[in-house]
């Protein structure tokens, strides 16, 4: 970016299913801007099978993984683009530990601590890398990467 302007970042963040049903999504919003991120893009997914293993690869040998892959099936997820300065690492703080158990405890004030219930069931997700993060745009929004090219357009994608 030119000289001078503040460089920011994108990242992913997913509210899971049990966020979704349980109606945290204008909640996490609320969250979301009032932390300074916009929102440039969100789409729900219903999340089959394959496409949740393919999304939680690196955790297919863990013995919680095809819990967890129930999980993400159970219901439709709320996936969104987030841009901020420092956007990556700021929206991971912002969700908390992965358990959410331990978040309620640690970090009351975190987005897994207000809807969380445990370290499986832990509402939301955040990329948790600059390469984490451009591997999961162009997961759920063909053709999007974190380099240049995008606009800025809000809105629901199909
Ligand atoms: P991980 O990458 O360790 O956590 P984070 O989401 O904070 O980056 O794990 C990915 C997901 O796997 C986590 O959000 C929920 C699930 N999970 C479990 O179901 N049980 C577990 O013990 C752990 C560590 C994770
Ligand atoms: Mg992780």
């Amino acid at each position: 970016s030119s000289e001078g302007s503040v460089e920011k970042e994108k990242t992913i963040a997913l509210i899971k299913p049990d966020g979704v049903s349980g109606n945290y999504t204008d909640g996490i919003k609320r969250v979301i801007l009032e932390s300074g991120f916009s929102i440039l893009r969100e789409t729900i997914v219903q999340l089959d099978e394959d496409k949740a293993a393919n999304f939680y690869a690196e955790h297919s040998s863990r013995t919680f993984f095809s819990s967890l892959i129930k999980y993400m099936t159970s219901g439709p997820v709320l996936v969104m683009v987030l841009e901020k300065e420092n956007a990556i690492a700021d929206w991971r703080g912002l969700i908390g530990p992965t358990d959410a158990r331990k978040a309620k405890i640690t970090h009351p004030h975190s987005v897994r601590a207000m809807c969380g219930l445990d370290s499986e069931k832990n509402c939301v997700h955040g990329s948790d890398s600059a390469l984490s993060a451009q591997r999961e745009m162009s997961f759920f929004f063909k053709g999007m990467s974190s380099g240049g090219g995008f606009d800025k357009d809000a809105g629901t994608h199909t």
